[in-house]
């Protein structure tokens, strides 16, 4: 064995031992949360494609229009030849709906925030960020060089703390935090974090992958969950690939910022356009998300049917943790679940912090009530519903 493979087989071990080894499943989905895996027959309960508009009609005959208009492939970056007419046509409807001067498209959500992060803080700078928020936000933060203090989760006090502390020792100043936590389903208090940012000149920024679709006034996301006024929030960013059901990330923000974006983002500038297929069927996503109120409350109803039923806490999102602890129960009760027909996906560090590995069950529009109600009924059986710490 050379020194690269016995390196990743030594890794590995480690992994394993940790009882966080990963394997890539092949799955195929279908209506109703359907899941096959392995031949075996599941309802999921792990998507994010919470509207199940990946699997819309309308959705996927206008990805097939948007393919068959404009290629395959974008052909190049945007600021070369790639950037086919439907992305300018989708960068004002998300402008729109989320209320802002312009919008920018990018090829994936992650790749948008480590190309937005590094245009608005630098090595003189300073980042204050969620401890729960996601990866990508972190990975963007630590590409911008910026010194970073991380505030406790949704902890108002300790960020207040931290800005009076530290933002008048640097330049520019970034709040970062995920509108709707991906793995604990809560959201961020934005109605006091706005003006919070605001009062100390530092920027804030949501990722709202989770949000759009599902959460806030008509489906337009967290900075839309606090009465009637759009929360203040300078930087909403998004993904298209949750309740859009397609793939792609986005910046919505004022027209400067926007076209600062465009000229320095280093994951937009160098990199190809994302395909003409994603974009058109976000474009028909959006449009169904716009029109069908019923459907854009659908997924919470369903997660509330499920807490209810275990008499967790209200859910603020189609999200629910159950913390189960130690990677390998959370796997053990993962594994028990699948044995009755459910797929619920342990979630285990990196992806959370050490100590609260557990089972993320997430909703979509088209779970059938009795379904939801089964895994309310196996979840209680299994003894875990006194561990939740949602
Ligand atoms: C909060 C959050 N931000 C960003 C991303 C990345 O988005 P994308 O999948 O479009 O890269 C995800 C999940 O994938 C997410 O959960």
């Amino acid at each position: 064995m050379d020194s690269l493979d016995a390196y990743a087989t030594r890794k590995l071990a480690d992994i394993e031992g940790r009882g966080l080894l990963r394997h890539l499943v092949t799955t195929h989905r279908g209506p109703g949360g359907a899941a096959t895996q392995g031949g075996r027959r599941l309802i999921s309960f792990c998507c994010n494609d919470y509207l199940n508009l990946s699997q819309n009609r309308e959705v996927i005959a206008s990805a097939q229009a948007a393919a068959a208009e404009y290629g395959a492939g974008a052909g190049g970056s945007r600021l070369v030849t790639g950037n086919y007419p439907l992305l300018a046509e989708l960068e004002d409807r998300l402008a729109r709906l989320k209320g802002t001067e312009a919008a920018c498209v990018f090829g994936s959500g992650y790749l948008a925030n480590i190309g937005i992060i590094p245009c608005f803080a630098g090595p003189d700078d300073v980042i204050f960020i969620d401890e729960l928020a996601h990866a990508c936000l972190f990975a963007g933060a630590r590409m911008s060089r910026a010194a970073t203090h991380v505030f406790r989760h949704n902890d108002m006090d300790h960020l207040q703390a931290l800005l009076d502390r530290q933002r008048n020792r640097h330049r520019h100043a970034l709040v970062i935090t995920d509108g709707v936590f991906s793995m604990d389903g809560d959201l961020a208090p934005l109605d006091i974090m706005g003006p919070l940012a605001r009062a100390h000149d530092a920027w804030l920024l949501t990722d709202d992958a989770h949000g759009i679709g599902v959460v806030g006034r008509d489906g337009r996301g967290s900075s839309f969950a606090f009465g009637s006024e759009k929360a203040d929030v300078p930087l909403q960013m998004g993904t298209l690939s949750k309740a859009v059901g397609s793939y792609g990330g986005y910046l919505c923000a004022s027209e400067p910022v926007i076209a600062l974006v465009r000229n320095r983002a280093r994951s937009l500038v160098f990199t190809t356009a994302p395909p003409p297929a994603s974009i058109g069927a976000a474009l028909a996503a959006l449009d169904i998300i716009e029109r069908d109120a019923e459907l854009r409350q659908a997924p919470l109803a369903k997660a509330r049917l499920f807490t209810d039923f275990l008499g967790l806490p209200d859910p603020q999102s189609p999200i629910v943790p159950i913390i189960v602890g130690a990677p390998d129960r959370a796997v053990e009760a993962s594994r028990k679940l699948r044995d009755q027909g459910f797929l619920v996906n342990a979630i285990r560090p990196p992806s959370v912090p050490e100590g609260t590995a557990r089972l993320r069950v997430t909703f979509m529009a088209n779970h059938g009530d009795e379904d939801v109600l089964r895994l309310a009924r196996a979840v209680k059986a299994l003894g875990l519903s006194g561990a939740c710490v949602p």
